[in-house]
């Protein structure tokens, strides 16, 4: 028995699985944020606006108008929706079929998006995917996951050991998103977000918030992988 009780206490313990939700408006620096920490910290990296732009790629394709909440409704609650892990990425199938990212950046689903995901059921039929996207992460043996969203630290974790809202004034956002040659409403798009009735676009209450307007994206990277570095005994 005393044996036992030194092997347990001088085994080395597990490192917690990490749950990491970061939120903010469009062209806020969510992306390349997510990608540094999931690099430097072995999380598996959720984007979930490439799962609401893949839905509304869908969505329009099986020719459903952005203004048909019955239509939306039904066919959003229809779907199949699968993950394939790619790299330290996270990306989403809809019946097999994997999107393509010219397709999910382009025009047609930058100006719907913001539309379709204001429907309760377009939100329905992501909250459970989005949270068993923690189980892929376990089972690829990832050590956490970083998930950038609207909604993450408010609805879908808002347990996560860290959560970050990103923020950054319009026109930085909209310099930003033209230097990536995007056409995309930025401004339109968060104002549709921000105040739609399910899940609206909000800094959730207790977490980080960062305004990245006069910072370069490695000082972002580097301001919010300090806490959680510390939290791992890492070196910051
Ligand atoms: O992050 P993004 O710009 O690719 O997101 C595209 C749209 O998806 C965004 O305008 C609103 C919606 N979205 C959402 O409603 N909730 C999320 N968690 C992520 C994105």
């Amino acid at each position: 028995m005393q044996n036992l009780r030194t092997l347990i206490s001088t085994a080395p313990m597990a490192p917690p699985f990490l749950i990491v939700a970061i939120d903010g408006g469009a062209a806020a620096g969510k992306s390349t944020t997510a990608r540094a920490l999931s690099a430097r910290f072995n999380l598996l990296h959720v984007d979930t606006g490439s799962y609401y732009r893949a839905i509304t790629a869908e969505l329009l394709r099986l020719g459903v108008a952005v203004d048909d909440a019955v239509a939306i409704s039904s066919t959003a609650a229809s779907l199949t929706l699968g993950t394939r892990v790619d790299g330290r990425r996270a990306r989403i199938e809809i019946a097999g079929r994997e999107i393509e990212e010219t397709e999910l950046r382009g025009p047609a689903v930058n100006a719907a998006v913001s539309h379709f995901a204001a429907v309760p059921a377009v939100r329905a039929a992501l909250l459970a995917y989005q949270r068993d996207q923690a189980r892929i992460a376990r089972e690829h043996g990832f050590a956490g996951l970083v998930m950038e969203g609207r909604d993450i630290g408010t609805a879908i974790f808002p347990d996560a050991d860290f959560r970050f809202f990103l923020h950054a004034d319009p026109e930085e956002r909209a310099r930003r998103r033209a230097a990536e040659g995007q056409q995309d409403s930025i401004a339109e798009r968060d104002r549709i977000d921000s105040t739609r009735k399910a899940s609206p676009l909000q800094c959730p209450p207790g977490a980080t918030g960062l305004d990245s307007t006069h910072l370069s994206l490695d000082e972002v990277v580097t301001r919010v992988s300090a806490p959680i570095a510390a939290r791992l005994g890492a070196a910051a």
